[in-house]
């Protein structure tokens, strides 16, 4: 049995407020725990979104009824909530009660998303430089992101990093003494876009090879529908080959229920808690990464980049020999499905214990609702 610490996933939508029917902060705490994750920092494209005091509020209420693990909760960047008005603070005075700012300058599910680079100065400007700003920005859009951190001196943490050109240009940026850092979700080290245009080579550890996988089949295309997309082999390799460029993982889980997955109008986004462990696990037994490198990425760089406390008498107890094959059934997330179904992987979380209590035993969540704290309180 391997203990590890306690793992932060610095990347969840949680759906509460507004989309319960997806997930809550009871059931994806569950999620959490069974993932081996005792933190969890909350997304704001919620339904409103969290974008000011009494939004941040609501999601902090249900949170304290709900959560089972830890957890903050990030604002998002608007349109005008850079600056106050008469009915409102700015978002820089709620600042520390927050997990940080989300800015969203590409698109994806919810409502937040802002174009024009003068509506990013004043957030650059005024959130506090001690709390981070999260960057949802692809491609370009990150290397004018990265641009903003420079100009403005101060840290931005790129979110869901998945092209060669994204890492090639953080790596360059962080050797110039730029204050960006990045994560990498296991969707994006795991899984190849199954486009006409790249052909998947067969048995290389994706989603092809895997037949019970929802994938492949010219079905449950909505299922893989996720921004940033999955992309190439070659993007894949990349972002392993620059292991040392990545300062964390985060699952972006974002649930959707399997009717809206298999809609017309499928919305983005994979859950992942309950799969980041087993994943990073499976590859550290095939000698793809170290346990080390896990530690460092899903604990020790998280804690540091968003200033997060030491959860005291708080580790996790790991089966690393243990053989199965992941199915949605055994999972605690409401939405009932996984874009690795049937994957046999090796490595499966055993107990969890949370700040001295037994969280998480044998299958179990044993947390009660409302036993998880704010790191920001
Ligand atoms: O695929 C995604 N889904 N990417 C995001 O950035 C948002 C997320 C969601 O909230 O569903
Ligand atoms: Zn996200």
């Amino acid at each position: 049995m391997l203990k590890l610490p306690g793992f932060i996933d610095p990347h969840v939508h949680v759906r509460e407020p507004g989309q319960t029917h997806k997930e809550d902060w009871d059931t994806v705490t569950q999620a959490a725990l069974a993932g081996g994750v005792t933190t969890i920092l909350a997304m704001p494209n919620t339904k409103p979104p969290i974008f000011d005091e009494a939004t941040l509020n609501l999601a902090l209420t249900a949170a304290k009824q709900k959560a089972r693990c830890d957890y903050a909760q990030f604002l998002g960047a608007g349109p005008d909530n850079a600056v106050g008005d008469g009915s409102r603070r700015p978002l820089h005075e709620i600042a520390d009660k927050a997990a940080g700012l989300k800015m969203y300058l590409d698109s994806t599910f919810g409502e937040l998303r802002l174009d024009d680079m003068t509506l990013w100065m004043p957030h650059f400007i005024n959130f506090p430089k001690s709390s981070p700003i999260v960057l949802h920005s692809e491609s370009r859009t990150m290397a004018a992101g990265i641009l903003f951190a420079a100009i403005y001196d101060r840290p931005v943490h790129i979110a869901h990093v998945s092209l060669k050109e994204e890492i090639l240009l953080i790596k360059a940026a962080k050797e110039k003494g730029i204050k960006v850092t990045c994560e990498v979700c296991p969707h994006h080290l795991f899984l190849t876009s199954p486009s006409p245009l790249t052909p998947l080579p067969q048995g290389e550890g994706n989603h092809a090879a895997n037949p019970t996988s929802p994938f492949g089949r010219g079905q449950g295309e909505g299922r893989l529908e996720v921004r940033p997309r999955l992309a190439t082999q070659e993007d894949v390799d990349t972002l392993w080959a620059n292991m040392d460029v990545i300062d964390c993982f985060a699952t972006d889980h974002a649930p959707h229920t399997l009717e809206e997955k298999d809609s017309d109008n499928p919305p983005p986004g994979f859950p992942g808690l309950e799969t980041l462990l087993p994943l990073l696990l499976t590859a550290v037994s095939e000698s793809r990464l170290t346990i080390d490198d896990i530690i460092h990425k899903s604990v020790i760089n998280p804690r540091k980049i968003f200033h997060l406390p030491e959860q005291p008498e708080t580790w996790i107890e790991v089966d690393e020999d243990s053989k199965y094959e992941i199915k949605a059934a055994n999972q605690f997330t409401r939405c009932g499905w996984t874009p690795f179904e049937g994957w046999q992987v090796k490595g499966r979380v055993r107990r969890v214990v949370l700040r001295g209590e037994v969280a998480f035993d044998d299958g179990k969540v044993l947390a009660e609702k409302g036993y998880g704290r704010n790191v920001r309180a």
